[in-house]
C-alpha cells in the first residue's frame, strides 16, 4: 500500500530539530527555512546536551531550545515521554535528527512512524554506526556518500529518501573526505525536508517514492 506522507501542499508545517553537537546541519536547515527554501518553522530544537555548539545557533537564530539532560531518567521511554510532552505542545508534523546521540525508543517511533528523518554520513546500509566517514575511508571504498532515511525500531535502517555519492579520490585524507560528506549533507538535509513538508513523499513498505 503507497501512503502520502503529508496532504496538505504548501501549508507551514513545524519541525524539531533533535541536535547533540556541532549543529552544522542544523545550520543549513535555519539557512533553508530563512530563504523560504522550506515550508517549515523549526518551531523547537531538542537536545539531550547542555553544552551542544547547535544551542548556540538555535539562539542566534531565535529558534527556541528545548534541552533535557538523560539523567535522572530510568528508561529511555520515560526520557522520551517528556520530550513528546514539548513536541505535542507545540504541534510538531516532522522530526529531524541531527546528529542526536541517542537512539530514541520504540514508542517513540511507533508514535511518529515515518514522521522521524535521521541523516547518516555513509551509503547505508554500509557502515552504520558512529563513525560511517571513517569507517569507509578505513576500508579503502572509492565512492561513499550520505543517506537520508525515515527512522525505524533498527540502527541507521529506515526507509531511504534520499541517497548521493562523493568519490573518495587517492589523495584524500580523512579530514578532506569529513568536509565533502558534510557539505553534502548540508545540500540533502534541507531537500528532504522540503520534499516532506510539501507532501512531494510517499512510502511503499521500504519503497520511498518521490513526486518531481
Ligand atoms: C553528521 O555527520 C550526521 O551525518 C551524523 O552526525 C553528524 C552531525 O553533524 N548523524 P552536525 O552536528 O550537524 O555538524
Amino acid at each position: 500500500m503507497t501512503l502520502w506522507l503529508v496532504k496538505s501542499y504548501g501549508v507551514s508545517m513545524n519541525i524539531a530539530v533533535f541536535v547533540s553537537g556541532n549543529g552544522s546541519n542544523l545550520q543549513a536547515i535555519i539557512d533553508a527555512a530563512s530563504r523560504k527554501n522550506i515550508k517549515a518553522k523549526i518551531a523547537v530544537v531538542v537536545s539531550d546536551n547542555r553544552e551542544a555548539y547547535a544551542l548556540e545557533r538555535a539562539r542566534k537564530a531565535a529558534v527556541d531550545t528545548f534541552v533535557l539532560d538523560p539523567k535522572g531518567f530510568a528508561s529511555r521511554e520515560d526520557y522520551d515521554k517528556e520530550v513528546i510532552k514539548e513536541l505535542e505542545r507545540r504541534d510538531v508534523g516532522l522530526i529531524v535528527l541531527a546528529g542526536f546521540m541517542r537512539l530514541v525508543s520504540d514508542s517513540f517511533v511507533r508514535k511518529y512512524k515515518n514522521k522521524i528523518m535521521n541523516i547518516h554520513p555513509s551509503i547505508l546500509p554500509s557502515f552504520k554506526g558512529t563513525h560511517g566517514i571513517k569507517d569507509a575511508f578505513e576500508y579503502g571504498v572509492k565512492r561513499t556518500g550520505v543517506t537520508v532515511h525515515f527512522v525505524d525500531e533498527k540502527l541507521d535502517h529506515g526507509p531511504i529518501i534520499l541517497q548521493e555519492s562523493v568519490s573518495v579520490d587517492e589523495n584524500d585524507t580523512l579530514e578532506k573526505l569529513e568536509e565533502k560528506i558534510h557539505k553534502l549533507e548540508h545540500k540533502l538535509y534541507p531537500e528532504a525536508i522540503r520534499l516532506f513538508t510539501e507532501g512531494k513523499i510517499r512510502i511503499d513498505g521500504r519503497k520511498v517514492r518521490i513526486q518531481v
